[in-house]
């Protein structure tokens, strides 16, 4: 980095992230405020309103920042220098992502029957179900609205909504695939780990290829940043699947052991009955609410006994360190160097 101070790259990252942060946060309030009727856009905004570490959008902002080359002290995203020095709204991208994001999170929550989500109870708990799912319907035809003003070329535009609504037709394919092997044991890893390139990889793609489509930059530096996207992505589903078993609720903001009470089928289950572990005996209870931390924490146990957890947290490092690699298109600057910090922290982070 250019910034000679003692700081490391792990604290230059956090700090990046919430400078960005800050910036996404006031930009959701400009481009979707609350309209009629109350009740609906109020239950869209809950959990964008609610917090968010944002990462999407800070990689998306991030990619912009790296192929213009720019100070990020001075960028204005709202009107930032594209290939030819026209100004697009690079903003609109990022909160279209985000709003992508939550979307996904409000009709995630209903299908894995949780309650709490970023640290307060999940839109079909504060509100009703009825509300949840309309809310993120709304949130969803939202996006490509938000998209639409980011004042780039038209092609570029509408190439643009092309990834953002591939992606949300992959997510949907991976979240059904996601509900069908909480019923099956025969899940191969590599169906695993195609059911996490689509429910969770393919949107951090769409952050690192939107910008790059809409500042014009050329296919071979479109397709890189994609599986950067991709790689770092499945990386940071790994490590959910991993926090979702080791770090407490309230530091999580949602409920720690949901994935063994849900049945659902992570690389770290993979492993464990591949070592022999009774995976389907860990937890018996089906009802979140009713699962004791003394059971997690004997489930959790286990699976660290069969060295599932660690084998686990090294695919995740392998594919960060993968996806790293792919950076090399885009210009040597403090940037991209924070995009690397960023997808070491997707695995590093304790939340
Ligand atoms: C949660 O994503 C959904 C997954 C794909 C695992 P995040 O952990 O990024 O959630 P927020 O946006 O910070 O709440
Ligand atoms: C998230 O997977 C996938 C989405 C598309 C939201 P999870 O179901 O593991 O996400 P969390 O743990 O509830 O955030
Ligand atoms: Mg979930
Ligand atoms: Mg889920
Ligand atoms: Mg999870």
């Amino acid at each position: 980095m250019t910034d000679a101070s003692a700081e490391t790259l792990e604290a230059q990252v956090v700090g990046a992230v919430e400078q960005r942060r800050e910036q996404v946060n006031d930009a959701i309030v400009a481009d979707l405020p609350v309209a009629e009727p109350e009740r609906l856009y109020e239950a869209a905004r809950y959990l964008l309103d609610a917090g968010g570490k944002r990462l999407r959008p800070t990689v998306l902002l991030l990619v912009a920042e790296a192929l213009a080359d720019v100070d990020p002290e001075a960028a204005d995203y709202r009107s930032f220098p594209d290939i030819d020095g026209r100004p697009v709204d690079m903003m609109a991208a990022a909160v279209s992502i985000e709003v992508i994001q939550s979307f996904t999170l409000i009709h995630d929550d209903i299908m894995d029957d949780d309650d709490l989500r970023r640290g307060v109870p999940a839109v079909h708990r504060e509100y009703d179900t009825e509300t949840a799912i309309l809310a993120g319907d709304t949130l969803y035809s939202k996006a490509f609205e938000i998209l639409l003003n980011a004042d780039a070329p038209a092609d570029r535009v509408v190439e643009a909504m092309d990834v953002l609504a591939t992606t949300c037709t992959k997510i949907c394919e991976g979240q059904a695939r996601d509900i069908e092997f909480e019923s099956r044991l025969d899940v191969l890893p590599d169906e695993y780990l195609d059911m996490i390139e689509h429910k969770t990889a393919v949107l951090y793609g769409a952050a690192a290829t939107m910008p790059a489509i809409l500042f014009g930059a050329d296919d071979e530096t479109v397709e890189q940043l994609y599986r950067y996207g991709i790689d770092v992505g499945r990386a940071f589903q790994i490590q959910d699947d991993v926090l979702d078993l080791t770090v407490p609720s309230e530091q999580l903001g949602k409920q720690r052991g949901s994935d063994l009470v849900e049945n659902k089928q992570t690389i770290i289950t993979l492993h464990a009955r591949e070592q022999g572990v009774d995976v389907d005996a860990l937890v018996e209870t089906d009802d979140v609410e009713a699962v004791t931390e003394a059971e997690i924490d004997e489930a959790v146990a286990a699976l660290h006994d069969a060295g599932s957890i660690d084998y686990a947290k090294q695919k995740a490092q392998e594919l960060v360190e993968r996806g790293k690699g792919r950076l090399e298109v885009l210009p040597e600057n403090d940037a991209r160097e924070l995009l690397e910090g960023i997808a070491d922290y997707l695995v590093e982070r304790g939340y």
